[in-house]
């Protein structure tokens, strides 16, 4: 039995013709992306490309200049960081995602902070039912987990409050092929198996291609390619896409 069953669908992210950057220099130039709920969308490209930067734009934290975003029927266009999470958009940064001084436990506890106690208990429970090799490491410090290990904890904490979409800034980065592998496949997979909206932002296109339901090819700040995961991943434009920067297509 699943956590899923009888919870209502999730809603979808819609970012329309977004256009951002610093200062008076427009970096995203008319973005259009929708991430569906139960679905992973990945959003790849070189290194410059503005995936940091669609991220920023669509957390609040960049001014969009033109363009919406919508979160179901809601528009959320340059509303704040804490609005946005309290209308149910989760973050996962890529780097400083745990606090490794916090037991595991601790850390899912701060991602539900805005919880009544008995909500968090209730929260807690699905949680390690989602990811049950949690419940092993749950009084160990999450300093002296692994890599995957802290990529889970981190995904955990976001889950506590119900989002209905996440937000993932390169969770692989850092991690070894078969841990980014791992993770991919099976940690950020099980989010949309729960109907979750799932927007990963990924430099290892092939890997993450490879687990997108749909994925689109940013380069300069515009998506040049829209299509299945494995479409974009049979195209043969892709390739030259990313032989031009000097990151190369994967790991
Ligand atoms: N804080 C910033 N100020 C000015 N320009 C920035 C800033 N951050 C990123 N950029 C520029 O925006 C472009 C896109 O960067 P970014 O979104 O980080 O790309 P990606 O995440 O795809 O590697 C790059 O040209 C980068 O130099
Ligand atoms: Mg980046």
């Amino acid at each position: 039995m699943s956590w899923a069953e009888g919870q209502p669908l999730a809603r979808n992210l819609r970012c329309e013709d977004v256009v951002a950057g610093y200062g008076d220099v427009p970096i995203l130039k008319g973005i259009t992306v929708t991430a569906h709920a139960g679905r992973v969308l990945a959003v790849v490209g070189p290194n410059g490309a503005g995936k940091s930067t669609l991220l920023r734009a669509l957390l609040g934290l960049l001014q969009v200049r033109h363009g919406r975003i919508f979160l179901g029927e809601r528009d959320i266009t340059n509303e704040p960081l804490e609005e946005l999470s309290r209308a149910g958009v989760g973050y996962v940064p890529q780097i400083d995602d745990v606090f490794d001084s916090l037991r595991v436990s601790e850390n899912l506890s701060m991602g539900g902070f805005v919880l009544s106690r008995a909500k968090q208990q209730e929260r807690l429970a699905v949680v390690l039912d989602v990811f049950p090799a949690l419940s092993k490491l749950i009084r160990r410090y999450a300093g002296s987990l692994s890599g995957g290990e802290r990529k889970m904890v981190a995904i955990a904490r976001v889950l506590m409050p119900d989002p209905d979409v996440l937000l993932l800034d390169e969770p692989t980065a850092g991690l070894s092929v078969e841990l980014t592998q791992m993770v991919l496949e099976t940690q950020v997979r099980l989010l949309a198996t729960f109907g979750k909206a799932v927007l990963l932002v990924e430099q290892k296109a092939e890997a993450a291609l490879k687990v997108a339901d749909d994925a689109a090819v940013l380069v300069d700040g515009q998506v040049v390619l829209t299509g299945s995961g494995p479409e974009i991943l049979k195209n043969r434009h892709v390739a030259e896409i990313f032989l031009g920067s000097n990151i190369g297509m994967n790991r």
